[in-house]
């Protein structure tokens, strides 16, 4: 069956922790627990900005994160430091499982769109500098709708923006809480858990299907 694949950037096709080398040489050996900081106070702005109706774009919740993630590690930043670390992000690489998955996914008929809290620019920045732009029909940001995941109005704008369903509308994701949300909203949801040590939200909303590597979607999406 051809479904409507709608792929979440941040997390899912593209690694944030991508920033942890340039990390290290501001803050050694936390790097890894810094990035990790960064990404939840990054998600958390975005979520209170959605429920305050207060919207600013996620690059300033990316910046302003960033701030409170230095502040918090007492490690202060020069402008031009701060300003390497968000090219940096406007740039993040590829999951390493992303480009063998996509042109399969392709050639069964699926269409592939991102989808996702980010800009349309930076995400066609981000798909262009990781060469994976071409296998999608096209780019969907909650910018449209001035909101962020997992506002349900976000996905019900993803299905008119890509002229699909609920039913055959998949929205994949490495991230449990925009699991959670693209089946409140009515679409299938399969969780990408890449490490064992990710935990999905004891909410009693169930992934639709939970593949560890995107390699593995295809033939579960057949089933
Ligand atoms: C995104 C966030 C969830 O790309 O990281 O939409």
């Amino acid at each position: 069956m051809t479904t409507t694949l709608a792929f979440d950037v941040y997390g899912t096709l593209i690694d944030t922790h991508g920033v942890v080398t340039a990390l290290q040489r501001l803050i050694g050996d936390r790097a890894q627990a810094f990035s990790q900081n960064w990404r939840d106070k990054q998600l958390e702005y975005s979520f209170r900005r959605g429920l305050m109706q207060n919207y600013q774009t996620f690059a300033v919740c990316t910046s302003q994160a960033l701030d409170f993630t230095c502040a918090y590690y007492k490690t202060p930043i020069t402008d031009d430091q701060k300003s390497e670390l968000l090219g940096l992000y406007r740039t993040l690489p590829a999951f390493d499982d992303v480009n063998e998955a996509l042109p399969i996914l392709q050639s069964a008929g699926h269409r592939l769109f991102a989808f996702s809290n980010g800009s349309a620019e930076a995400v066609e920045m981000l798909l262009r500098t990781a060469g994976i732009r071409d296998f999608f029909s096209g780019v969907v940001s909650c910018d449209e709708l001035k909101s962020f995941k997992p506002n349900p109005g976000v996905y019900s704008h993803f299905l008119r923006a890509a002229n699909a369903t609920g039913e055959t509308a998949w929205l994949i994701s490495g991230n449990p809480f925009d699991v959670i949300g693209a089946i409140s909203a009515g679409m299938r949801g399969a969780w990408v858990q890449r490490s064992k040590e990710s935990i999905f939200d004891p909410w009693g909303i169930e992934p639709t299907l939970t593949v560890n590597r995107l390699t593995e979607l295809p033939n579960k999406l057949e089933k």
